[in-house]
């Protein structure tokens, strides 16, 4: 299912990120500058994401995760929050065949419980029509607090202990992630952030070590495949060191 246009496209094809994560940041500011209002943004952005999942599967990358509403979010105005659920259900209903279609799996990570009522039997639903899809799997991170994941793991972690199944000298950075939300997923490899913001909201604090990340002043409403395309050029020629050095560098600097 590659497409011709991502193969020509001066890619290499066998060193794409295996999970990339967006922060898609700046539909508001997008409608700002149209004098429209917020929500009209939205939907806008509601648009990209179509274009971004259809992008991420032609090209075989295999987890796509994107930050669409944060627990910080819920202290926008009323009308901005049930605007962006009524706009999320509304994805979830007309996207659904095309990921059953596309072969994508759709994971919801954040608090499921504290969506309207609706939205999570739509999210449960579509969850559960795209299960055993295993082309991707699209995270959409709703309610998503990267503080609440880590707090969350830590107390099912302290239960585990307190009823005796673990012991507290057992608990290794594997124990951790494995109570996260990504459970069993890999770390994202490349993390992009619209709209020029150098912060990762809460975002995936966790999981994001060892990231290369990107940030583009484009709003997330004008963000377009052939510019993630060239993000996911540059991200080719990163060096990815975590931590070490050149494998054919000696330790005193001299050469070999
Ligand atoms: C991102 O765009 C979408 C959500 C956070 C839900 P914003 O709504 O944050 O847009 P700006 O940052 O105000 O432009
Ligand atoms: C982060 O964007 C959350 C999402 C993109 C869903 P925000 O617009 O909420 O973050 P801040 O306020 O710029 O940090
Ligand atoms: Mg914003």
């Amino acid at each position: 299912m590659k497409s011709d246009a991502f193969v020509t496209s001066g890619l290499d094809m066998d060193r794409l990120p295996v999970h990339v994560a967006i922060i898609m940041d700046g539909n508001g500011r997008w409608a700002k500058k149209r004098l429209k209002n917020r929500v009209t943004g939205h939907e806008k952005g509601s648009r990209t994401v179509r274009t971004i999942v259809t992008a991420c599967r032609e090209l075989g990358i295999q987890y796509l995760t994107l930050y669409a509403f944060s627990t910080e979010n819920w202290a926008r105005p009323k009308s901005e929050v049930s605007a962006l659920m009524r706009l999320l259900k509304k994805f979830l209903v007309s996207e659904q065949q095309d990921l059953m279609e596309k072969g994508i799996c759709l994971q919801v990570l954040g608090q499921m419980e504290k969506l309207p009522e609706d939205v999570r039997k739509q999210a449960l639903e579509t969850i559960d029509a795209t299960r055993n899809n295993h082309d991707m799997t699209l995270n959409l991170a709703l309610s998503y607090g990267s503080r609440q994941e880590i707090t969350d793991a830590v107390q099912a972690v302290a239960q585990k202990v307190a009823a005796g199944e673990l012991a507290a000298e057992d608990i290794c950075e594997k124990t951790v992630a494995d109570h996260l939300y990504t459970s069993g997923m890999p770390d994202p490899d490349l993390l992009i952030r619209t709209s020029g913001e150098f912060r990762l909201s809460n975002f995936l604090l966790w999981q994001s070590a060892y990231a290369e990340i990107f940030v583009t002043h484009t709003l997330w409403p004008d963000f377009t495949r052939e510019e993630f395309t060239e993000i996911l050029t540059n991200y080719q020629k990163r060096d990815r060191r975590f931590g070490r050095v050149e494998c054919n560098m000696p330790s005193d600097g001299s050469p070999q």
